[in-house]
């Protein structure tokens, strides 16, 4: 399943944040809002069981979350989206995955993993603002499968179709959502238009 938002508020602070000139602490506090409007969105399919309650007035059915959910951040510029995600959904727990590209072969690297337990039985939630040739995306999906997880989705904020086809390809199992889709990778790997470099910008580094 691929969904793109495509919603008119995340794309006026996607706007802002794809413009040159933006800097760091309104490229940083945009992304913090579209993850929180997007986490709402990625939200709407959660499971909820049946719970017996009793209001002031009476005894009803009401519904919860049946299952935890688990962020799970790529390292560095994921950790952008972090907060406005745990806003909307306060008890989830967090893990990491460090990958970083290589700028000559677009390979991802793995640096570092750390996980909370029981994913098998949790929604786990990567993100990472930007998917272009989904190299870090399907290596991020392959280190919580071999750790159980199975209700996974991808949450990006750009991306184009290379991407999205080398997730369904590789785990046609997976949904994806994206806030906007892009038109193409250049020769250097960045996505066009994109937003350049999301580590760079969030972190404030080059
Ligand atoms: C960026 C981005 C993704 C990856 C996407 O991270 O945040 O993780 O590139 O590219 P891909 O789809 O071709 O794998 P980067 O490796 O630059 O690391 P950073 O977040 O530390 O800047
Ligand atoms: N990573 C980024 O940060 N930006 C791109 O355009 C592609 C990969």
């Amino acid at each position: 399943m691929l969904e793109v938002l495509n919603h008119p508020l995340i794309t006026h602070k996607l706007t802002l944040m794809r413009k040159k000139e933006t800097g760091t602490k309104d490229f940083r506090e945009s992304l913090d809002e579209i993850a929180e409007l997007m986490a709402y969105e990625v939200c709407r399919e959660l499971p909820t069981k049946p719970v017996e309650i009793e209001t002031p007035i009476a005894k009803c059915v009401g519904q919860e979350l049946s299952k935890e959910v688990v962020i799970v951040p790529i390292l560095r510029a994921g950790i952008g989206l972090l907060d406005g995600i745990r806003r909307l959904v306060p008890t989830a727990k967090v893990g990491f995955i460090g990958l970083f590209r290589d700028e000559e072969t677009l390979q991802p690297h793995e640096y570092f993993a750390k996980f909370p337990k029981n994913l098998e039985d949790s929604v786990v939630m990567i993100v990472d603002p930007m998917l272009a040739t989904g190299g870090s995306a399907v290596a991020a999906i392959d280190m919580v499968k071999k750790r159980g997880a199975k209700d996974i989705k991808m949450v990006c904020l750009v991306g184009v179709p290379e991407g999205v086809k080398a997730i369904q390809d590789a785990h046609p199992d997976v949904d994806i959502y994206l806030a906007a889709m892009d038109e193409k990778l250049n020769e250097i790997g960045y996505i066009v238009p994109g937003l350049g470099d999301a580590g760079d910008r969030i972190f404030g580094t080059k």
